[in-house]
């Protein structure tokens, strides 16, 4: 079921989520296939790429 849009919209509603509690920003670890899918969703890369898990992560940060 990968690639139909689930993923997005998960994280839709986990972005609606912290804004209702008051969050004023979000910071996420993406394995680095991902990247886009969160940048589509208004977040923003900070820093180097690096390794956990054996898999490639980038840090990424959104305000709400
Ligand atoms: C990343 C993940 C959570 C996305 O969930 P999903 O339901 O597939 O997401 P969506 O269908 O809403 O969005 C897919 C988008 O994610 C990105 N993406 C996800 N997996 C990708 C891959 N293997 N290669 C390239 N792009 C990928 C693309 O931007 C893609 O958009 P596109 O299909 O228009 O190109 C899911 O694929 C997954 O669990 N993957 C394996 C583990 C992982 O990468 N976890 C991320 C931890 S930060």
């Amino acid at each position: 079921m990968r690639r139909c849009g689930i993923g997005e919209g998960i994280c839709r509603l986990l972005i609606a989520l912290a804004k209702d509690s008051g969050a004023n920003s979000i910071v996420l670890y993406a394995q680095l296939t991902a990247e886009a899918l969160y940048t589509r969703l208004g977040f923003q890369r900070e820093g180097d790429v690096f390794t956990e898990a054996g898999i490639e992560h980038v840090r990424m940060t959104r305000q709400i």
